[in-house]
Order: C-alpha cells, then structure tokens, then sequence
C-alpha cells in the first residue's frame, strides 16, 4: 500500500482537556435506573462520569480545553486561522457551537466550522485539518471534541444514560517543514447501519411535536449490542490499514488511544491486535463514554501525566453513529533536534489536566 506523505507538516504545540467538577459514580445514579455498580462495571468498565453543571454548556466546555490548548501552545487566539469544533450535542442546532468558540476565544480572523460525526467526529476533525494544513492554506488549527451528552440521554433508559459523560479535548496544530504529525489514516461509513445510533426526534424527519416528546423520540438510542460486535469487528483491520498507510508495522506505534466506550471492546481490540493492554490508554473507568471528546481528553490526559511524549507514536481508534470509523497514526513532535527535546523536557515537567 502507498504510504501517505504531506506537502508541509504539521506539529501539536498544544493540548488541553476539560472535565466537569460534578462526579457522578455508579453508586450515585438514581435508583429508578434499577442498575448496579457490578453490572456497570463488569459490562463497560464504568466507575464514574462528569456530569455538567445547570452553568456549563457544550460552548463552554470547549472553551475550557481550549484555552488550555492555546496557552501551551502560547497562542494568541487571534493567531488561528482554523476552529473545527466535533460534537453531536451543540448548544444550538444553529447557531453552530465552532461559532460560539470563535467569539468568546476573540478568535477574529478564523474561519469556523462544526463537524457533526458522532464519536468518531474529533479524529475526522483532526484529519480535515491537517488536509488543510498539508496544503498549506492555513496554518494553525485548533480541533475540539466535546460533548455535553448528559442532556441528550434518556435518564428512564438505564442502558444508555449510564454509559455517557460530559467532557471536552482540543489540540492545536500548527504548519512546520519537520517531518511530524498526521502519518496515516483511514476514515470509514456504512450508513446502512444508521439506525444502531439514533436520535429519532427534533430533526426534519420528524419535528419537534408533543408526539415525538411523547415518545422520548428526542433522546438518543442504539442498539449496543449490534454496536458492539461492530466495533470488535473494524478496530483491529483499520488499526493496521492507519498503520501501514504510515508505512509502519503496529509494532513501532508506542500508545494506542481508543474511542472509550467499552472497557471490554478496547480488551478484545488489544487481544486481537496482538499488543498489551498497557500499549492502550485507558480512561473510561472515570469519564464514561464522552463521545467526540474522549480521545482528545485521554490524549491530553496521557502527555499530561508524562506516561506518553509528544515524540512517540499514537494511533488514535474510533467508532460511533454513522455508522462511522477512524484511525490516525500521528506524532506530535518531530523525533530529533531542538524542538523534541523540548518537547520532552516539557512533558516531564507538565501538571494535570483536570
Ligand atoms: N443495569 C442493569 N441491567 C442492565 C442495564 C443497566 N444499566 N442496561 C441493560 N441492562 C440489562 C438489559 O435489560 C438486559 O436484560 P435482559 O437480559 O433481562 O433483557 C441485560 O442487561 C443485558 O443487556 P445487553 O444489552 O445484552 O448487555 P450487553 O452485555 O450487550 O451490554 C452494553 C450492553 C451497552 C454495555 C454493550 O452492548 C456495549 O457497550 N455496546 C457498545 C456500545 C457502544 O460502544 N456505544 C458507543 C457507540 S459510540
């Protein structure tokens, strides 16, 4: 297979996370729900989960990972040509939340989007803006995931509402002639499959109306059990197709980040893999599934607490509505002179996203 080389690179100067101070653990859920702590965590790994507060929305959780994203990178937001911001939960059908980000940042002179793609929407974001990059056209990106999904689960439904959480991630990309960043990846659909996720209600299909209320049509669902054999399914095969696109056996990738929705898919990916389960970075026993934010946080979280460096290799897994998927091998930092050994002395000394 052809490997995949860009034109100009592009370096993560910086990164950041945000999680809600609310903890709820699974001893804390309501107890209509008629769950357990045993069964949650036996199924998913689950321990705990950031629920936002009656102050905090999509807009302002994005802000938060943001600006600790600009501040590593020290950014001035009037510096970014780019705000990509991945969420399924925006404050506002319109208008979009990348909009929101761009003012309260004072982010002037970027352009602005909002990329709609489930869990898998933070990698499609992070490719789409290195395409931008790789041709030059601009030169420093900021890519957010983030997720408000406490507002959009039914809190009757206690096969959906324990599995989900609120948080945020970004990162900053910037234009550099050093061979680093984006390596290889590969973005998949098969909206045949549109149905295993689903937000029925509130769309153009069926509009907001005291039926579709009725019928708790406005909450998400899915079929988590379809969704499960899916995900087992495409993890491995895109894994190795990301990495030899990057020309590189999965051997040399040093930290896989996997879309954190199940504690049991991210063990069979490593089983089928062929890699140790200490290669995964793992966070879903204190977060829940955050959907687009989940591998922007464990990636923020990962370098933050110096397990990972941005000289290493990561490749990024991800699965959600669309059905859709994504892999990424990318590498933060370029592997020799000046700037990755201040990459790594910056690493050792960094404090905890929180
Ligand atoms: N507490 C207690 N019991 C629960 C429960 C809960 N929170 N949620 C479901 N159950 C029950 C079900 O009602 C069912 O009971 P029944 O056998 O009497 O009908 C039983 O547990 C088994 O349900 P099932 O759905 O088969 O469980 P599972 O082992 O498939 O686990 C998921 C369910 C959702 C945890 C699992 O399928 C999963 O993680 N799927 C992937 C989801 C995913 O990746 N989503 C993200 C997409 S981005």
């Amino acid at each position: 297979m052809e490997t995949q080389h860009p034109m100009t690179y592009g370096r993560i100067t910086g990164w950041g996370g945000y999680v809600p101070p609310n903890v709820v653990t699974n001893r804390d859920l309501p107890e209509w729900l008629d769950t357990s702590d045993e069964w949650i965590v036996q199924r998913t790994g689950i321990r705990e989960r950031r629920i936002a507060g009656p102050e905090e929305t999509t807009a302002t959780m994005c802000l938060a990972a943001a600006r600790r994203a600009l501040a590593q990178a020290d950014l001035d937001p009037q510096e970014l040509d780019l705000i990509l911001v991945a969420t399924s939960t925006p404050d506002y059908h319109t208008p979009p939340v990348s909009s929101l980000v761009q003012s309260r940042l004072g982010a002037s002179r970027a352009a602005a989007f909002t990329l709609v793609n489930g869990c898998t929407g933070w990698v499609y974001g992070l490719c789409t803006a290195y395409q931008f990059i790789h041709t030059g056209i601009y030169r420093k990106v900021l890519v957010v995931g983030a997720e408000l999904l406490s507002r959009f689960v039914d809190w009757q439904d206690r096969s959906m509402c324990v599995l989900f959480g609120d948080a945020a991630g970004a990162v900053v990309v910037e234009a550099t002639p050093e061979p680093c960043g984006l390596q290889g990846f590969v973005l998949g659909s098969d909206g045949d499959l549109s149905d295993l996720i689903i937000m029925p209600g509130c769309g153009s299909a069926h509009p907001c109306s005291p039926e579709v209320l009725a019928r708790r049509d406005q909450y998400v669902r899915m079929n988590g059990r379809e969704v499960f054999k899916f995900a087992t399914r495409i993890i491995g095969p895109i894994c190795h197709q990301a990495a030899a696109r990057a020309g590189l056996e999965l051997d040399a990738i040093d930290w896989i980040i996997p879309h954190q929705a199940n504690l049991r898919i991210i063990q069979a990916a490593a089983r089928q893999m062929g890699l140790p389960l200490e290669r995964f970075v793992v966070n879903i026993d204190r977060y829940a599934n955050t959907s687009a934010a989940t591998i922007p946080l464990a990636f923020a979280e990962a370098l933050d607490r110096g397990q990972a460096h941005p000289t290493q290799r990561f490749l990024f897994v991800t699965f959600g509505a669309g059905i859709t998927w994504g892999a990424a091998v990318v590498q933060p930092w370029p592997t020799s002179g000046a700037a990755s050994q201040e990459a790594v002395a910056q690493a050792d000394g960094r404090v905890p996203t929180g």
